[in-house]
């Protein structure tokens, strides 16, 4: 053994230790660019010979760690998740990296891996992940970097990594055996220490924190029931953890709670489509009282409320407006931040409390500078994200406990919760429509198309609306001054009514088109109405100005959550 890295006492060898740093020559993928939430490809494609070790590599060339550095490593358990953190570790060694905290069993959640690198105030972190998307041998894997403050790197961290993916000779590793991810303790390869930690108690710990887990547990007690859906993915651990053993639910409240390498076959997005099992029991007889899902790596989550569902968009501004019921947010909130397709239903909540209430491109790296300014302490997006300024991350089961606390506290049911709410600051009735796989050219050419219509759309009536002003979206950073341009394209209407056209920066197949519908409507006798029902006419005038069924040949969209 070389080096002079003071070993400590339960450090376990595994098995012999080399120490002699391999260069491997390598050629350039030219495909490597990270999208809204890291690189994401098919799991043949990360297979390719050198393909991870490229993009790895790239990571490390263009953070520079110190020597020394900590790094942590976990992902959401899918299929190559194992395969990919032994090499990531051999990588990480050769290196310089002075230790490695990764997952038992090379779990850790997205919101999971952001505590643990803000608790243990790690170099960064990298999270292995494609997200909601399926996965098993023919499914999506990703792999993306956070930084020191627990959140996705910048995109000018992106863009480095990218612009040295095209250039990459030659990547380290060392050749060491594979490290028994299943145990907790201390392992080393070459000087570099790796650290088997439990995925769950750092996380739950700060749960308990932020909630009054005696509030929920005396809920649970009392009868209330609820069903949390893991979604064969990585929460299952989690949710086990915390509302079995610490919350004292009966153990019919989760389902789907061991993790698979290919999420039985699921797709793994909490949303009223894919996560019809779950939407079946609360809509069904005898239904739970609360019911509540997470996507793959945990990051996501849908509120369902007996027979009821709750919009993500309505989920922000409900949390926002009870935040002071619960003991991690009884000063207030400095502020709240939504991505520009999420609903202004925020907004309504924000100007009420006299708070900011910011407006970001789609992503959550976006609200990364906000919240280290302390500008902003929620967020939240409509694809089925929440969080707080606790990590850097949306946070699933953090926004579960939260609506829990919520219902302890006023003692009333989800459904009256979100009814109060809309009376008091009406209804912003939304959805989205997925169209997916759409041949590129098709959907570029909607995109242009829109564009090009922009001069003469103004001013236009188009049924009971009337277009205000449209742009394609671009941000100009508060804090650092970053400039994000071409962000989606937005039309306004007089009222306040939106519809907003975007191309997704997650998907692995041709493109998807997303429509996002928005409508206000302040009238109580009309809110019991279906969002569709609600939305129907501007659904409408979003296929006429696009020319979608023309372009594409899609009449329908793939999914409507
Ligand atoms: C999608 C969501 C976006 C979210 C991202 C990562 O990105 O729309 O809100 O931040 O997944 O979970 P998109 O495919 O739209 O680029
Ligand atoms: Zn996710």
């Amino acid at each position: 053994m070389t080096g002079n890295n003071k070993q400590p006492g339960e450090v376990k060898m595994s098995g012999e230790i080399a120490t002699t740093i391999q260069t491997i020559a390598t050629t350039p993928f030219n495909d490597q660019k990270p999208g809204t939430s890291g690189l994401r490809k098919r799991v043949p494609a990360f297979q390719q010979a050198h393909y991870l070790e490229n993009f790895v590599q790239a990571i490390f060339d263009s953070i520079s760690p110190p020597p020394g550095a900590t790094l942590v490593v976990g992902g959401d358990g899918r299929y190559y998740n194992r395969e990919a953190i032994q090499i990531i570790l051999k990588m990480a060694a050769a290196n310089g990296f002075g230790r490695v905290l990764v997952g038992q069993g090379g779990i850790l959640s997205t919101p999971a891996a952001s505590c643990v690198i803000r608790k243990y105030a790690t170099y960064g972190g990298i999270i292995l992940s494609a997200s909601h998307n399926p996965g098993g041998p023919d499914g999506d894997f990703g792999i993306k970097y956070n930084t020191a403050n627990g959140g996705p790197a910048p995109e000018k961290i992106t863009e480095a990594i990218f612009e040295l993916s095209k250039t990459i000779s030659q990547y380290r590793l060392i050749d060491a055996p594979d490290v028994a991810l299943d145990a907790t303790g201390d392992y080393l390869i070459g000087n570099m220490i790796v650290s088997v930690i439990d995925p769950v108690a750092d996380y739950a710990e700060l749960m308990e924190s932020l909630f009054d887990f005696g509030a929920i547990r005396a809920l649970l007690a009392g009868g209330f029931r609820i069903k949390f859906d893991a979604m064969h993915a990585v929460n299952g651990p989690y949710a086990r953890d915390i509302f079995i053993n610490r919350l004292g639910a009966p153990e019919d409240s989760i389902m789907n709670c061991v993790p698979l390498p290919d999420f039985g076959n699921g797709h793994p997005d909490p949303n009223l489509t894919y996560a019809h099992e779950l939407v079946e029991i609360l809509y069904g007889e005898n239904a739970p009282d609360f019911g509540a899902a997470s996507d793959g790596d945990g990051d996501r989550n849908m509120i369902l409320g007996k027979g009821f569902f709750v919009t993500p968009s309505d989920s922000l501004a409900i949390l926002t407006a009870n935040a002071k019921l619960t003991p991690g947010y009884s000063a207030g909130l400095a502020g709240v931040a939504r991505s520009m397709p999420t609903s202004a239903a925020a907004d309504r909540v924000a100007k009420e409390l006299g708070i900011p209430c910011y407006e970001t491109p789609t992503g959550w790296k976006f609200f990364g500078n906000l919240m280290d300014a302390g500008k902003v302490t929620l967020c939240g997006e409509e694809s089925f994200g929440t969080g707080s300024s606790h990590i850097r991350e949306k946070d699933g089961l953090w926004a579960v406990l939260f609506w829990l606390n919520i219902v302890a506290v006023r003692k009333q049911s989800v459904e009256t919760i979100t009814r109060e709410h809309w009376a008091h600051y009406g209804r912003n009735v939304y959805s989205r429509h997925d169209f997916e796989a759409i041949p590129t050219e098709a959907a570029n050419g909607v995109m242009k198309h829109l564009k090009d219509s922009f001069a003469t759309l103004p001013g236009q009536k188009l049924g009971s609306y009337t277009v205000d002003v449209c742009d394609d979206f671009s941000y100009t950073d508060p804090v650092d001054g970053s400039i994000s341009t071409g962000q989606g394209i937005r039309i306004i209407f007089t009222d306040g009514s939106r519809i907003v056209f975007r191309l997704s920066g997650t998907g692995t197949e041709g493109a998807t088109l997303r429509i996002y519908l928005e409508a206000y409507d302040p009238v109580i006798a009309n809110h019991h109405l279906d969002a569709q029902v609600a939305l129907a006419e501007l659904i409408g005038i979003a296929g006429q100005l696009s020319e979608l069924v023309a372009r594409t040949g899609r009449e329908q969209p793939t999914v409507i959550t």
